[in-house]
């Protein structure tokens, strides 16, 4: 199969930033996906139905010309988080879903949960309706290997949390290993997960063998091959629980080469090809448009979107070497930047209504 039609994409995991930031990578992102779920991990955070309004707003007014991307947001989640809020959110359709950090996991994760047993109103709120729980899975505590945190996460907090909460949707985000892929298989439909073309294109040993490469380091990071297979196996499968989520996350070139580099893979401007290429890889370019474009709407309870997009098996294209933003002299450099693609975005094919 060299030519591939789908469904258009959407993403369900995403750091669009803001200011210069967003204006810059939008584009990316907005000219394949047609829906993204905004991660509210800014600096402050987006915690309120208002918040995330005004963050919207700023996200359409971003979107170049011609552009029907549509933003779907979240609400991080505090200890202070109120659910009367969130409810009003959620029924005016306003917020999506809601954003679990723990304090200090990640990337702007100050603010994040301390006591996850404190937010029983906001997750029982949740559970009667239907607002799905994104989860960045991962404990912080200082003597948890930071390898290890994921699989201790999900035995210490995300399996108790799914038993006292047995209608909560929650989405395992950004999942990278072995247990995470059992722990979803064993609970889905009422879990379900993320999955990042860098944690099904790579293992620590592209991070660190022959020198630290800090474009490779992301949150949570990189685990062993048999864990990268796992993924593998897990997407390829057509698993409905599995979907995409690039978790592109955008940082300077400074703010990476650093001796203390920010964690974050900017994927947004080749996540379809690179998935694309996991999949062929594997002989499931088959399953590549429920990954996409089906099972992420289902479990969101929305239509998948009505036009689609063409994949194409063509030599010849690149990742691009730099993302230019307004104001940093130095830029984003995308994950793989220089790297060859095997498969291109051909052409958008018109929509469903248009060609019946
Ligand atoms: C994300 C970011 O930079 O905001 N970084 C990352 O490594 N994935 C935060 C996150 O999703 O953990
Ligand atoms: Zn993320």
């Amino acid at each position: 199969m060299d030519r591939l039609t789908l469904r258009r994409p959407d993403d369900w995991h995403l750091h669009l930033r803001d200011g210069a930031m967003l204006a810059a990578v939008l584009p990316d992102t907005a000219a394949v996906m047609g829906r993204g779920i905004a991660m509210p991990n800014l600096v402050p955070p987006v915690r309120t139905t208002a918040e995330a309004a005004a963050y919207r707003e700023r996200i359409l007014a971003a979107r170049p010309a011609g552009s029907d991307f549509t933003p779907l947001m979240t609400a991080y989640l505090t200890d202070d988080t109120d659910p009367d809020d969130l409810a009003a959110g959620f029924e005016t359709g306003v917020l999506t879903a809601v954003k679990l950090y723990p304090a200090g996991a990640t990337t702007n994760s100050a603010s994040g949960v301390t006591d996850i047993d404190a937010l029983t109103p906001v997750l029982e709120r949740m559970s009667e309706l239907g607002m799905p729980l994104l989860v960045h899975g991962e404990v912080t505590d200082a003597h948890v290997d930071i390898f290890d945190r994921e699989a201790v996460f999900i035995e210490q907090i995300l399996a108790p949390l799914v038993v006292r909460h047995p209608r909560l949707k929650v989405v395992l985000e950004h999942v990278t290993t072995a247990e995470a892929v059992a722990f979803v298989r064993e609970h889905a439909p009422q879990v379900a997960a993320t999955v990042t073309p860098q944690h099904l294109l790579a293992n620590r040993n592209d991070l660190l063998v022959g020198g630290v490469k800090p474009h490779y380091y992301c949150l949570p990071v990189l685990k062993r091959a048999r864990h990268q297979q796992a993924l593998v196996d897990a997407v390829c499968s057509g698993h409905p629980a599995f979907f995409l989520g690039t978790d592109s996350a955008p940082h300077a070139v400074g703010r990476k080469e650093s001796a203390c580099g920010c964690a974050g893979c900017y994927t947004a401007p080749v996540a379809l090809q690179l998935y694309a290429e996991v999949f062929d890889a594997n002989d499931a370019l088959d399953k590549l448009e429920g990954f996409a474009s089906l099972n992420g709407p289902a479990f969101y309870g929305l239509p998948p979107n009505n036009d689609h997009v063409t994949l194409v098996r063509r030599p010849g294209s690149r990742v691009p070497d730099r993302l230019d933003v307004d104001g940093l002299t130095d830029g984003v450099q995308p994950f793989l930047a220089g790297r060859p693609l095997a498969w291109q975005i051909a052409e958008n094919a018109p929509h469903a209504s248009e060609m019946s």
